[in-house]
């Protein structure tokens, strides 16, 4: 059975777009299913951000394959593993979650880096093309720890 991995921001247009091409291009994509979703819904259906696209393209991954999609409640029985962009995400997911089995499935991406110091992927959504940069940067070293881990 595939195990199934769902990245999760705010606009679904940023931050969770790269997190899933980076994560997809590091595990075998026949065993482990990566997917994104956002807690808001004004991007549902859309690419992702331009920006997102090109630092993507320049490290040599093509994400204009995705499409913004919501978060729902549902998505904890299809999913294992949850892992949110922020705080902000974390709370808004965890307040969907029915179950402490549920709760458990979710984690903030950036404790593989930093453990239990409630890290966040700064939102670069208002910033310039460095925001990018940077967000690219770290969820391509904490997408190196989950796919080892896997
Ligand atoms: P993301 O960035 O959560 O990394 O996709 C955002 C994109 C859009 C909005 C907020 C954050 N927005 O408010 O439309």
């Amino acid at each position: 059975m595939q195990t199934k991995i769902l990245m999760v921001c705010l606009g679904n247009i940023c931050r969770s777009p790269l997190a899933e091409g980076i994560l997809k291009s590091k595990v075998d994509t026949t065993k482990i299913h990566v997917e994104s979703a956002g807690t808001g819904g004004w991007h549902v259906g859309e690419l992702p951000d331009p920006r997102s696209i090109e630092v993507a393209r320049k490290n040599g991954l093509d994400i204009t394959d995705q499409r913004g999609r919501k978060f729902s409640a549902y998505d904890f029985e299809t999913y294992d593993h949850i892992f949110v962009m922020d705080t902000s995400n974390y709370r808004d997911v965890i307040a969907l979650a029915q179950s402490e089995s549920e709760k458990r499935k979710v984690q903030l991406i950036l404790d593989e880096l930093f453990p239990g110091e409630n890290v966040d992927v700064p939102d670069p959504y208002y910033g310039g093309d460095q925001g990018f940069d940077n967000v690219y940067q770290m969820l391509d070293e904490a997408c190196e720890k989950i796919a080892a881990r896997l």
